[in-house]
């Protein structure tokens, strides 16, 4: 033990999809995964290995068929996913979903802000607002001029920059995200990657991230899992992910699963 806090415990999770039916699918197999406080966990896999069922079920888009969940030591596999919510901030691929659009940068910011901490929506006072213009000024994207915008009329990569501010300034227990770069340019894309790291670095939020880029899975964070078929089959940290090459990381999925690791989106360089 190195004395770093436990943030989250998958015990035996299972999930099954249409249960009894031609149409079954064994989506989550018995996952057993254990995360300390502040890992940042990159995630690939391909189409259909399950990730974005592993998010569901922490998040708690639905209920699990067998095991439980604990964050921060606490049994939420019974709690209903507004009240998890609370502590765990998501991001998902489409930039336009995670804010509001005919409300204004600053607008969306208080509304995240005063969410968890039950404020009124109307208490913001001066320093909030100068908190807002901090956060915004080290996006390092002019937005903190423009906290008057409407959201709407802000690129995908500004979009989900701000979203991405809404997730974390209130400090999450753990941040989920599902291929959140995967719906933007290039540039922008790594933009938002390098806006990630700064705010997961500098407030040591305990993170999961799903990419399609191989090389930033290796690169980014302390950790990488890979899945296939609802199950992890790799979890590799330190120096033995170090030294692994993006290569050697496909090959040891086709000896292992004796087929290509396929994704429609996959960056392998
Ligand atoms: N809500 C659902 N209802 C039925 N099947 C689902 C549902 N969510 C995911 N699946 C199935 O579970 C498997 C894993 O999906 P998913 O987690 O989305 O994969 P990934 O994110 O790794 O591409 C797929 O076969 C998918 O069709
Ligand atoms: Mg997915």
């Amino acid at each position: 033990m190195n004395g770093l806090k436990q943030m989250l415990d998958l015990r035996n999770v299972s999930k099954t999809f249409y249960p009894g039916t031609v149409n079954e699918k064994k989506a989550l197999n018995c996952i057993n995964l254990h995360l300390e406080q502040g890992d940042f966990v990159t995630i690939i896999g391909s189409n259909g290995a399950g990730k974005s069922t592993l998010f569901n079920a922490i998040a708690g888009s639905f209920f699990i068929d067998n095991g439980a969940i604990l964050l921060d030591n606490k049994n939420i596999t019974a709690d209903p996913d507004y009240k998890r919510a609370y502590d765990i901030g998501r991001l998902m691929q489409d930039p336009m979903k995670g804010t509001a659009p005919s409300m204004t940068i600053e607008e969306n910011l208080a509304l995240a802000y005063t969410r968890k901490s039950k404020k009124g929506f109307f208490a913001l006072n001066k320093s909030d607002a100068s908190h807002f213009r901090e956060i915004l000024a080290a996006l390092d994207l002019g937005l903190e001029n423009r906290m008057k915008t409407k959201v709407g009329h802000l690129s995908g990569g500004q979009r989900q920059a701000i979203t991405l501010l809404m997730c974390t300034i209130s400090s999450p227990k753990l941040l989920l995200l599902d291929e959140h770069t995967a719906a933007l340019d290039p540039a922008a894309a790594q933009k938002i990657l390098k806006i990630t790291t700064d705010i997961v670095n500098e407030n040591k939020i305990t993170t999961m991230m799903i990419t399609h880029d191989i090389k930033a899975a290796l690169s980014l964070g302390n950790r990488t899992i890979m899945m296939d078929e609802g199950e992890i089959i790799l979890d590799i940290k330190g120096d033995k992910r170090e030294k692994l090459t993006v290569e050697e990381l496909l090959t040891y999925y086709s000896k292992e699963r004796k087929k290509q690791l396929t994704n429609d989106r996959m960056l392998l360089i």
